[in-house]
């Protein structure tokens, strides 16, 4: 064995053990320091590669990617899903330049197998590239984050994505015909931007984990093509986990992926008569001291984190009114909703942070039946994941994503700042409920007030 192959076979069980490392909120750091140390090793193997006559390109890039890459890392926790979209775009427009290096090396000489791969590399990647620049876009407010529709749309994009397929099947008849090659290439880079317009915000997380099975697919195609087995295995890798992560999360949102792709999801019908009735009623609001009076008579709390927690950085906050229940002998454990927050395991990663014990954190499956039996449901800073519009209301943009059954609480209290909504841009039943009360501010200076004000156990 080379010693490249041996740098390789290293860095695929470094990779794999890595991804079943992740597999538990105990294990995952563990997890990224395995997945880390496999890419550090699949890199240096790479530079033992006989192939490689100079390295002042590799160095280049080296210093580069270092220059882009840690300021790209201190971006706020909050912003991550539109980093991890920029990631997806610069690894998927990498195999396509190196589909088109290829193509351009080889031309008319590239065999039928080679030129099929290279087009479905070319196809996959500039479709990503753009498709991902655009969802990082609509995270982060650049592009409206409401789904854009017209007419014909979803029959424009099939016969589109149909045409690049016959220009893939063409070219690998036809290898030669550089201009369609150049029409496979702008037309996939247009695919990408027609495919994410009709899709509203609310459904990116899906969104982008399919893109990041793309990019994964693309990297695999790539492999191939240059015959390099790491590449295969890493594609692969990433191709099928982001393709599991996608129908995962589509499941927590009670979604399918046609639903999402052609489904224009995210549209809200500020009409709804539903929706006007939550507008005429009115809220109840307390002061610190009010909700601390609920909590020291509380036997069981269940605490509701959501995105406000991570914006207001309040998981230290959270975990010191926590440890206050507890020590009166309160049982105090988390619910946590799949997508609570803006990225997968957002809420659970947070409350690591805040070293809150993981036996706390309950999944919603699990959380629900236990409401009814709450004293109290302290819901930080969550908003579209304890809507009960989910429920029932047809026209609503969240109607059949399984929410976190707060409502069932028998007392309820929510902090946040305003009524301005959530992700979704709606309004919350859950607000104007008889056994609901609000606690306005800012959720981190909100509950270091409550933790000053909770009675110590005796
Ligand atoms: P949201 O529905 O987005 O609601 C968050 C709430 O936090 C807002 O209503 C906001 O109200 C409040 N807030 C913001 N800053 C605050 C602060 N400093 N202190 C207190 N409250 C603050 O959050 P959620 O319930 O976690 O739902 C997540 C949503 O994001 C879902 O619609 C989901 O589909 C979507 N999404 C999820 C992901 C993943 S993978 N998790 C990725 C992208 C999108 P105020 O402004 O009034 O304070």
């Amino acid at each position: 064995m080379s010693i490249l192959q041996f740098f390789y076979l290293l860095s695929a069980a470094l990779f794999i053990l890595g991804i079943r490392g992740l597999s538990s909120p105990e294990t995952a750091r563990r997890g990224m320091n395995l997945a880390s140390l496999g890419m550090l090793v699949a890199v240096v193997g790479t530079l033992f590669h006989h192939e490689i006559v100079n390295y002042y390109w590799i160095i280049g890039g080296l210093i580069l990617g270092t220059a882009i890459g840690i300021p790209l890392s201190m971006i706020p926790m909050t912003a991550v899903p539109q980093r991890t979209a920029l990631s997806h775009a610069g690894g998927a427009l990498a195999a396509c330049l190196i589909g088109i290096s290829e193509y351009y090396r080889h031309g008319v000489q590239l065999g039928t197998t080679h030129m099929a791969i290279i087009g479905v590399e070319v196809m996959l990647g500039a479709l990503t590239t753009t498709g991902s620049l655009m969802a990082a876009a609509k995270l982060q407010g650049l592009l409206p984050g409401r789904p854009i529709t017209y007419r014909f749309q979803n029959v424009s994009n099939i016969s589109l994505l149909a045409a690049l397929a016959g220009l893939v099947v063409y070219l690998t008849l036809h290898p030669g015909d550089i201009r369609m090659f150049y029409l496979l290439l702008g037309g996939s880079f247009l695919f990408g931007i027609l495919l994410l317009i009709p899709i509203g915000a609310a459904d990116m997380p899906c969104v982008i984990t399919l893109l990041n099975s793309y990019a994964g697919l693309t990297d695999a195609a790539m492999g191939f093509m240059l015959a390099n087995r790491i590449q295969i295995i890493t594609g692969s890798l990433d191709g099928s986990s982001g393709f599991i992560l996608s129908v995962l999360m589509s499941r927590a949102m009670n979604r399918n992926f046609i639903n999402i792709l052609f489904g224009a999801f995210g549209k809200v019908e500020e009409s709804s008569v539903e929706v006007l009735e939550v507008k005429k009623k009115s809220v109840k609001s307390l002061k610190v001291e009010e909700v601390s009076k609920f909590l020291n008579e509380a036997r069981s709390v269940i605490i509701v984190p959501g995105y406000g927690m991570a914006a207001a950085q309040a998981q230290h906050a959270v975990r010191d009114v926590a440890d206050k229940l507890k020590t009166r002998g309160a049982k105090v454990r988390y619910a946590i909703h799949p997508v609570a927050g803006r990225m997968p395991g957002h809420m659970n990663v947070l409350l690591a942070e805040a070293n809150v014990p993981y036996t706390e954190l309950i999944d919603m499956e699990e959380i629900n039946p236990e409401f009814s039996q709450a004293d109290v449901a302290l819901v930080v800073g969550a908003n579209d994941v304890t809507n009960p519009a989910a429920r029932h209301v047809k026209s609503s943009p969240i109607y059949g994503m399984p929410i976190l059954d707060v409502d069932k609480a028998k007392k309820v209290v929510v902090l946040k700042r305003s009524m301005a909504p959530g992700f979704a841009g709606i309004d919350n039943e859950l607000y104007v409920l008889e056994h609901t009360w609000m606690l306005f501010g800012d959720a981190k200076d909100s509950l270091t007030q409550l933790a000053g004000t909770l009675q110590n156990g005796t």
